[in-house]
Formats: C-alpha cells, sequence, structure tokens
C-alpha cells in the first residue's frame, strides 16, 4: 500500500501495552501512567486480527512495542500468532531488555526474528537514575541471555543525552569491537517528558574518528570499527530528516492507528472486521503527513507520551 506521497508502506510498530516496568525520566513521569481499563487495551486477538488486516495490506515487517512489551500477558501468544501470517516475513521487538533473562528462549520460540534493547547508560547508578527503579545487570543479562537463545544482529538502542551519557559514547561504540551487536545512537525527540540534553548525532563521529562508513539500513547511517565485530547506527529524527524514506504506520494499545508518529492525527480501529478494516488501515497509511515539523515548532505534535506510543 502506498501513502499520498508515493511512500511504499510495509512497516508496522504496534504496541501491545503502555505499561513498562522502568520510569525512564524522558519516557514517563515518576508515578507512572494512570492504568487504563483492561478493556480499553485490545485483547490478543484483536492484536493479531489488526497485524493480520495490516499484512493483507501489504505490510511484511511487524515490531512489537510498549510501553515494555515483555510485561503483557500473552505476549508469546502475540507472537506466535503474527509469526503465523502469511506475509510477515520479519517479527522485531523493542525491549528494554529487563526481562530477557527469562523470556529471551521463549520469545525466540515463538518466532522472534529480531531484537532492540534500550540501554542509554552502561553505569549501574546512572542507570538506577534514569530508569528510577532498573538494574543494570539485569539488562546486561538480558542481551546475554539473547545471544544464547539464537538471537543474532541484535540492537542497542541508546538515546544520546548531553550531560547525562555524551561522555559514555567511546565506550558503547567500543562495544561493537568485541560484540557483533548493532549500536544505535538516537536523537532525542521533543515529546512528552524529553525536553532537555538533545544532541546531534554528528557528536558521535566528531568524539570516534576511526569509525569507517559501511552502508545505510533503513533510516540509519552506519560504520564500523576497523576490526570490530558490530557496527555503529545513528538515527537522527532531528538533524538529518528521515520522512522521505519512511515506510512505517503505528498502532497504539488501545487499537488507534496513527499514520506519523508525530500527529496527533488516530484513526480508531476497534470493533472493525474484515474489509471494514483493511480499508481503515489503507485510510490511514493514506492519511500519513508529507513529514514532521519538529525543527520548526520545538516540539512533536505526537498528542501522547512516548509509553504509549512505542518509539
Ligand atoms: N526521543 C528519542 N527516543 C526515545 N525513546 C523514548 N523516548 C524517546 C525520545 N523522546 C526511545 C526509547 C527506546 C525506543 C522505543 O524509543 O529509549 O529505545
Ligand atoms: Fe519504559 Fe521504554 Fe519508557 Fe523507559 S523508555 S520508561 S523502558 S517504555
Amino acid at each position: 500500500m502506498k501513502d499520498s506521497y508515493q511512500r511504499e508502506i510495509t512497516y508496522l510498530r504496534l504496541s501491545v501495552t503502555d505499561l513498562c516496568n522502568l520510569r525512564c525520566r524522558y519516557c514517563m513521569p515518576a508515578e507512572g501512567v494512570v492504568k487504563k481499563q483492561h478493556s480499553e487495551i485490545c485483547s490478543v486477538e484483536e492484536l493479531v486480527e489488526m497485524a493480520a488486516a495490516a499484512a493483507d495490506c501489504g505490510v511484511t515487517k511487524v515490531r512489537l512495542t510498549g510501553g515494555e512489551p515483555l510485561v503483557r500477558r500473552g505476549i508469546l501468544e502475540i507472537c506466535r500468532g503474527i509469526r503465523a501470517l502469511p506475509g510477515v516475513r520479519e517479527l522485531c521487538l523493542t525491549t528494554n531488555g529487563t526481562l530477557l533473562p527469562e523470556l529471551a528462549a521463549p520469545l525466540r520460540e515463538a518466532g522472534v526474528d529480531r531484537l532492540n534493547v534500550s540501554l542509554d547508560t552502561l553505569r549501574p547508578d546512572r542507570y538506577a537514575y534514569m530508569t528510577r527503579r532498573g538494574e543494570l545487570s539485569q539488562v546486561l543479562q538480558g542481551l546475554e541471555a539473547a545471544e544464547q537463545a539464537g538471537f543474532s544482529n541484535t540492537k542497542v538502542n541508546v538515546v544520546l543525552m548531553a550531560g547525562f551519557n555524551d561522555d559514555e559514547i567511546g565506550d558503547f561504540v567500543a562495544l561493537t569491537e568485541r560484540y557483533p551487536l548493532e549500536v544505535r545512537f538516537i536523537e532525542l525527540m521533543p515529546i512528552g517528558e524529553a525536553d532537555k540534553g538533545y544532541l546531534p548525532g554528528d557528536t558521535v563521529l566528531e568524539r570516534c574518528p576511526g569509525l569507517v562508513p559501511v552502508e545505510a539500513s533503513g533510516v540509519a547511517r552506519r560504520w564500523r570499527l576497523p576490526g570490530g565485530r558490530g557496527l555503529v547506527g545513528l538515527i537522527e529524527p532531528m538533524s538529518h530528516r528521515f520522512c522521505g524514506s519512511c515506510d512505517r504506520i503505528r498502532i497504539t494499545a488501545d487499537g488507534r492507528l496513527k499514520p506519523c508518529l508525530h500527529s496527533s492525527q488516530e484513526i480508531p480501529l476497534r470493533g472493525l472486521h474484515g474489509e471494514e478494516l483493511r480499508r481503515a488501515i489503507r485510510e490511514g497509511a493514506a492519511a500519513k503527513p508529507e513529514r514532521h515539523h519538529m525543527a520548526e515548532e520545538g516540539r512533536s505534535q505526537a498528542g501522547r507520551d512516548m509509553n504509549e506510543i512505542g518509539g
């Protein structure tokens, strides 16, 4: 399916819960979020039905997000259901990694192809501060569990924040020397709680002059260390707007299609089935705006916090 700017839409990001076991400062308020009524969140069956309809419309890649997808009851069932859909060639999942020690192997068995693990610091004290309750060792064990469960091409997502982790850029890059991971530095976007600390992705290149460029992948520019096992990627929604090659739509855990992360436009999908559901998804894709306006407006118009959209 194409949008009105001739972009081919093949990638669905499906949020399976808005809850999270952490409280990252740029993402969630300290007190957490008001828990939605159980009935406001899509059931396992509804989520699989929406993914199936999206696949019928041309989606070939699905990423499960949250909140934290691994706190969702029925997550393995959701994975199995979506992986079994004809048309879905790749099922990915973005997680904070804290529950991977228990769940990496079952997720692999349930058909998940690849993992993105969010990790903004390698220092235990900073991790506890940023997440307000997390323990770094759980994430590191989670990464190990993922490798042992047979996951490869795992990505580590690092949101760049001035005064918080910019002094760790070299440490993150050094990880790619020893491990076959892709470390992806992401520019902080002005959404929800995130208001200060933006650093352009180019900072990484200035700090690490030894990086050698390799081919881009999706919206990421990429490099490697000579002799390193992994890769370094930059996701630069602010300094290198990639809207022109956007291929994605999003569905929130309460069943609303978001044509664009940074637009408040939402199309309710719950209660729709069959051709009606497919039509709503095609209309949603067609309604994608040409681009975001964060640079001009200084703020995303997402209309929700990140835990409700899934990044
Ligand atoms: N800017 C950039 N990335 C963000 N994420 C959450 N909030 C923001 C923000 N304001 C990231 C998380 C996670 C991914 C899902 O989105 O750290 O890696
Ligand atoms: Fe949870 Fe991710 Fe938000 Fe952190 S960024 S609070 S891990 S949803």
